[in-house]
């Protein structure tokens, strides 16, 4: 596995940074990646992370691997079920999560935020902290796909229940039904790709994430990448558009 996707300083929380060290580029790639549930903001994340040798910062990964904790906060505890019934989880207690790992945020490796920010008020938070810490955003990919083609991808949807490895049934599916191709471990359906909750989720990112790709677009940092066709398709085309929007080429 790569050094840079152990991820643990993420899922650890505290400012100390990862043990194992990150590759380095001469130039490391700092994006967000925003889209609605389901779009496959991860299944980019972890291609674009071996490219780019960035690491994969997702919330809801942080949220899913608190709801294993036996002994919750109470704070932690309201959010998993806010979780759970396909709402957003406070911008406080995000913010909050994230500021505990600017650590991430500074790595020389770069990043790949996944689902944060998801509303105007983490967007300002977020910019706030790169100010502070004298890091700067190159770009926010915003992928877009038609409503039935996102719940095909959730309904079909599993992943791995050790290292996260995401599959689909049927457009990714693994070597060996129902196991991990990476580690071997059992896959899992998530809890919240129940079609009651898909609605809430949806209806969540037309109020509150939407918002934030107009915010980026003022920026200037925005860039829509047609989320249709095969991951690898999907992948070529955003590595496409980030060349044509970077001053400089990006590592490889
Ligand atoms: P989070 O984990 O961030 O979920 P999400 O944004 O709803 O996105 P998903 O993980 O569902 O989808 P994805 O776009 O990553 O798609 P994937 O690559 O898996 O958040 C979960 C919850 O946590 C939120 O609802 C909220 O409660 C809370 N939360 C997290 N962050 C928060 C924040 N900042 N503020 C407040 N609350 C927060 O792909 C989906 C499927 O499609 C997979 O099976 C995949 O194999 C397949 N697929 C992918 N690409 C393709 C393709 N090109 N062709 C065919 N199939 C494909």
């Amino acid at each position: 596995m790569n050094p840079q996707t152990t991820r643990e300083a993420w899922f650890r929380g505290g400012d100390q940074g990862c043990i194992t060290q990150p590759l380095t580029t001469a130039r490391p790639c700092r994006l967000i990646l925003l889209g609605p549930p389901g779009v496959g903001k991860g299944t980019q994340a972890q291609l674009l992370g071996r490219e780019l040798h960035a690491c994969h910062l997702s919330t809801g990964d942080l949220f899913r691997a608190a709801s294993r904790d036996e002994h919750p906060s109470p704070a932690m505890a309201a959010a998993l079920d806010t979780m759970r019934s396909g709402g957003l989880v406070s911008d406080k207690l995000v913010v909050d999560t994230v500021r505990e790992r600017t650590s991430c945020l500074r790595c020389r490796g770069g990043f790949l935020l996944d689902g944060f920010p998801r509303t105007l008020a983490q967007a300002e938070a977020l910019e706030t902290i790169l100010d502070h810490e004298g890091v700067a955003l190159d770009a926010v990919i915003a992928y877009e796909l038609p409503l039935e083609e996102i719940i095909d991808r959730l309904s079909g949807r599993r992943t791995c229940s050790q290292c996260k490895t995401v599959y689909h049934l049927a457009g990714n599916p693994p070597r060996k039904p129902g196991f991990c191709d990476r580690c071997g471990a059992s896959l899992q359906e998530r809890e919240d790709d129940r079609p009651n909750v898909i609605r809430v989720r949806m209806a969540a990112y037309a109020m509150e994430t939407q918002p934030v790709c107009a915010f980026y677009e003022r920026l200037g940092k925005l860039i829509r990448v047609p989320a249709t066709g095969s991951p690898e398709e999907i992948f070529r085309r955003t590595l496409e558009r980030l060349e044509a929007c970077a001053a400089q080429p990006l590592a490889s």
